[in-house]
């Protein structure tokens, strides 16, 4: 995709196995410097596992990594100075407050400023309650205090596994903000994320990964736009000429589904594209009755990692439908 000198974070053929579970199964990732990486899959795919294994809390099976230009073995403490990482339930001192464990933290690392400490404490909504003993705090302010810790040493690549996970929706809008702002001042974002509406907003590049495998990668508009479609409702006698009209926006349309009253005809075309589509209908004297657009991230996702058609299964009681994708029971 990209010369290696421009990879923030690259990875290539990982394999890691908890005794006999795979839990990555030839991951090879590919992130640019100074972008938002949405790091995607459903639960158990392995995001966790990957993160761990980029910040050298365990070691890989097989495969490399490669972190900020280096080749990256686990032990490398100084590539890590460099690097900030959330990883699942941050732990803390519980006893200390907000503002003693960054300072606690802090010095294990580069020595964070009062100045910055301070500036953090803001930047995750925390200044209020710095005093606090962590272990009086909410989950979700766990979770701030545990972005702040990320941030502490202005890393250059950061690393961030499900970081809304329990913020409310201020905290959220604040997170994204604040990663655009990263990103934008030349920083990676490497984020695992479940909120897929979230994601599509902050993006640049999405790896979308299922079964410790990566199953797509690349920029966010380049797979929405390929998976994009608009489909248009009419009536049996106008199928030709819309046809030729979707034709000419892309090269082809096809007919979805057919009944005697009306006919759904799909297209690739972007979502944004959809007036434009309504506007060539009308000039070619067609009045569809009906129009619908998009691509989400979210159908990319479950199209992506929908599981193998399942065989039949006698049904287990009390089995919920529809909760057994991707989770090893
Ligand atoms: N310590 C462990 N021991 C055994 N198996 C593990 C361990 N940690 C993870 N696994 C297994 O490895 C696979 C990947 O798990 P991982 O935690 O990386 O998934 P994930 O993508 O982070 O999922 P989630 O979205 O639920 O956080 C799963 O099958 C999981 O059961
Ligand atoms: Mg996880």
């Amino acid at each position: 995709m990209t010369a290696s000198a421009t990879l923030a974070l690259s990875t290539t053929d990982l394999r890691k196995s908890y005794g006999r579970q795979m839990a990555l199964d030839g991951l090879s990732l590919e992130v640019p410097s100074g972008v938002v990486y949405g790091f995607l899959g459903p639960n158990g795919a392995g995001k966790t596992t990957t993160m761990r294994l980029l910040t050298g809390l365990i070691r890989p099976n097989s495969g490399s990594i490669s972190l900020l230009g280096r080749a990256f073995t686990g032990s490398q403490h100084d590539i890590l100075h460099d690097v900030g990482a959330l990883i699942e339930s941050p732990s803390f001192y519980p006893h200390l407050s907000a503002r003693d464990n960054l300072t606690v933290i802090g010095a294990t690392g580069r020595r964070a400023a009062k100045a910055r400490i301070d500036e953090l404490l803001e930047l995750v909504g925390l200044t209020d309650r710095a005093g606090d003993r962590v272990s009086r705090y909410s989950f979700g302010m766990k979770q701030r205090l545990g972005i702040a810790v990320a941030l502490l040493n202005d890393p250059k690549l950061l690393l961030l596994d499900e970081p809304a996970n329990g913020l409310d929706p201020v905290g959220i809008v604040n997170l994204r903000d604040t990663l655009k702002a990263l990103a934008a001042a030349g920083k990676t974002v490497f984020i695992s994320s479940h909120i897929l509406p979230e994601v599509q907003q902050l993006a640049d590049i999405v790896g979308i990964v299922a079964a410790g495998r990566l199953v797509t990668q690349g920029p966010l508009e380049e797979l929405l736009t390929s998976q994009a479609l608009i489909r248009v409702k009419v009536c049996p006698e106008e199928v030709a000429g819309a046809s030729e009209v979707l034709s000419k926006l892309t090269g082809g349309g096809s007919i979805e589904t057919q009944d005697p009253d009306a006919v759904w005809l799909s297209a690739r075309i972007a979502a944004n594209r959809a007036a434009e589509v309504n506007r060539a209908l009308v000039g070619a004297g067609i009045y569809a009755s009906g129009l619908e657009a998009g691509s989400d991230l979210e159908s990319l996702f479950l199209q992506l990692t929908a599981p193998p058609e399942p065989t039949m299964q006698p049904t287990r009681p009390g089995a919920i439908p529809g909760w057994n994708s991707g989770v090893e029971s």
